[in-house]
């Protein structure tokens, strides 16, 4: 496995490498989802170029920037155990060397819903580094996890509507035995948190289960577990799973919540 830093060493790098490329892009502090996402890269493409890159232009002055964990010998050893080839460690200057861009790419509507609406410049962050990662890695493939459901619509259709050629390849959540779904977060939650914490899977596990009953449902099942929990939601959606309206078919159902001062997000899937 080779760690690179620049975009010079990145270009000299990603031509030793021959066949389909994968590209996993992420901000470090790596844990069991993101194993699944570089064995799904591993599985799927010829060479597997990971990015850990923490993109300021994503968090709100209010947010965590200046305390979101960077482990990096340790996301470094779980790279070269999965079968990386080449691990792209840029620093903010490499990524935005004009400064902080001026040009960006706008999100569209999806992007000031649900997250967006919480989080008003979050998408448009993302879509533009995710973008200038593209720029760089030339990868064919890239792969997105599904915790970030909303991400993960958004980056599909930048990457249709922008032709950019890159096929997006979303790969399944990761829960804790306790069905907390794994996300860098959770390291800042306290054990009493952590146990609140459960009660966002817990109720989408519940609308989940009440999917063959229709829509009402399932929000109806999932708001009863919500009330009997110290949690309150800043949203509770079912949604169609390309994040439009629902009618029936395939669903998504999405929850966002502060647990302490930490905000979690988790979804699920089912077919109404
Ligand atoms: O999901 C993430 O870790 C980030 O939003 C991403 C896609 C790496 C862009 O910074």
């Amino acid at each position: 496995m080779i760690t690179v830093r620049t975009r010079a060493e990145l270009a000299q790098a990603r031509a030793s490498l021959t066949g389909q490329l994968g590209l996993v892009p992420t901000m470090g502090a790596l844990h069991a989802g993101h194993g699944a996402l570089l064995d799904a890269a591993r599985s799927a493409a010829d060479g597997v170029v990971v990015s850990i890159f923490v993109n300021p232009t994503q968090f709100a002055r209010s947010e965590d920037l200046g305390r979101y964990p960077r482990p990096l010998d340790a996301d470094l050893a779980l790279c070269a155990h999965r079968g990386v080839d080449v691990v792209w460690v840029p620093s903010v200057a490499e990524v935005y060397p004009a400064g902080m861009p001026q040009v960006g790419i706008d999100p569209g509507p999806l992007g000031a819903e649900l997250e967006g609406a919480v989080r008003p410049t979050h998408f448009a962050g993302v879509l533009t580094v995710v973008a200038k990662l593209f720029a760089n890695v030339r990868p064919d493939l890239a792969f997105f996890g599904e915790k970030d459901y909303q991400q993960l619509c958004l980056v599909r259709r930048m990457t249709r509507d922008l032709d950019l050629g890159v096929g997006i390849v979303g790969v399944p959540t990761v829960r804790e035995p306790g069905g907390l779904a794994l996300s860098s977060r959770n390291s800042y939650l306290s054990l009493a948190e952590h146990e609140e914490a459960l009660s966002l899977s817990a109720a989408l596990f519940a609308g989940r289960e009440a999917a063959p009953f229709g829509a009402a449902a399932v929000l109806a099942a999932a708001q009863a577990v919500l009330q009997g929990a110290a949690v309150r939601p800043d949203y509770l959606e079912l949604r169609a799973a390309d994040l439009g309206p629902v009618v029936s078919g395939d669903a998504r159902l999405l929850i966002a919540a502060r647990v302490g001062a930490t905000r979690l997000i988790d979804n699920v899937g089912m077919t109404l």
